[in-house]
């Protein structure tokens, strides 16, 4: 079984690519760990989970709440679940970012690990130790940066991934392209989703490229002093919109990304909006919305990102080079007004 070891700051974490959920008990023995995942993934794959303790939520971000967190906890007491207890995710992000949290104050802390089941998840929701749930219209407003012991992937729950929530990933690997890598933004210029969700190979390299360039991030600048902040892009104005309207987190900072491209374009000079729209419109995912803009710029004001009267905002230079940039509430008020 192939195993990647990346260090961070306190803890390191043991990364089984392209591998298998047959391989979780070579990892973590069946006695002594819980499986959370939801509904849909356990009916979708329920001969998986056979031999393994398992707590299954209801889908969906709604439930990403302290609710849940208290639910999971009771459920782990009436288990006996004690410090040597392992709990493994399996599922979207909601799934993962809730059983880092739990594992994180269950008895202070106990060990984690996460099978991501949709592509958001494998790239971007499993990596980078921040898991936490939302409080009202606040989205990960509580929470830890705690990595995982491990991450194992197994593509074979991506086939009962509905199509939108393919599309809603993508919107974390265009903004990837976006931000660090030039060349893997040409290459999906080049594809199409259809071609990826028909070819295995396709899909688990590209997943495989996002996974580690998020790492090496998030390696290089754990707790979001610098680099890190460049993962934010598309997530600013993305997270008010998200909470404010019926749309996928991939939709709201599709959104999100294009809004910072046209922010960009008045603040770095950046000249690539067109090409930043086309290729979400190529992957299915919206560029522009109508919405309230005083009422997402009052949520957005929120952020966590804001200093006091000024925000650190995410832009791009050119498609590959993110850069981050600091603007006075007012200025970005303005600007989101009259865009
Ligand atoms: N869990 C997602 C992140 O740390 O960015």
């Amino acid at each position: 079984m192939k195993k990647l070891t990346y260090r961070f700051t306190h803890a390191s974490s043991d990364y089984y690519l392209l591998s298998g959920m047959s391989q979780l008990k070579k990892i973590t023995g069946p006695d002594d760990t819980v499986l959370i995942t939801d509904e849909d993934v356990y009916a979708a794959h329920t001969k998986r989970f056979k031999g393994w303790n398992a707590i299954v939520i209801k889908p969906g971000e709604e439930f990403k709440v302290q609710a849940t967190v208290d639910s999971i906890v009771e459920q782990l007491i009436d288990m006996e679940a004690g410090r040597n207890t392992t709990l493994v995710g399996i599922g979207g992000g909601v799934i993962t970012d809730l059983t880092g949290y739990v594992a994180s104050i269950y008895m202070r802390g106990i060990r984690f690990g996460f099978i991501p089941t949709s592509i958001l998840a494998l790239v971007d929701a499993s990596i980078g130790g921040k898991n936490g749930i939302d409080v009202g219209e606040y989205k990960n407003m509580v929470g830890v940066i705690r990595q995982p012991a491990f991450i194992l992937h197994d593509m074979a729950f991506l086939s009962s991934l509905p199509v939108e929530h393919w599309e809603n990933g993508f919107a974390e690997i265009i903004k990837h392209a976006c931000i660090k890598d030039a060349a893997m933004f040409a290459q999906l210029e080049e594809y199409s989703m259809s071609k990826y969700r028909r070819s295995a190979k396709a899909i688990g390299t590209l997943i495989e490229r996002n996974a580690v360039l998020k790492t090496k991030v998030v390696q290089r600048d754990e707790f979001e002093k610098g680099e890190r902040r460049l993962l934010n892009f598309g997530h600013t104005l993305g997270h008010a919109l998200e909470t404010q309207y019926e749309l996928l987190h991939g939709q709201a900072i599709a959104i999100g990304m294009v809004y910072a491209c046209h922010i960009s374009e008045q603040l770095t000079g950046f000249k690539q909006t067109e090409r930043v729209v086309n290729l979400l419109q190529q992957y299915n995912l919206p560029a522009y919305a109508q919405f309230d803009k005083q009422k997402v710029f009052n949520i957005l004001k929120m952020d966590k990102k804001r200093e006091r009267t000024t925000m650190n905002y995410v832009l791009l230079e050119k498609i590959g080079k993110g850069v981050v940039r600091s603007i006075t509430l007012t200025q970005l008020e303005k600007i989101i007004q009259d865009l």
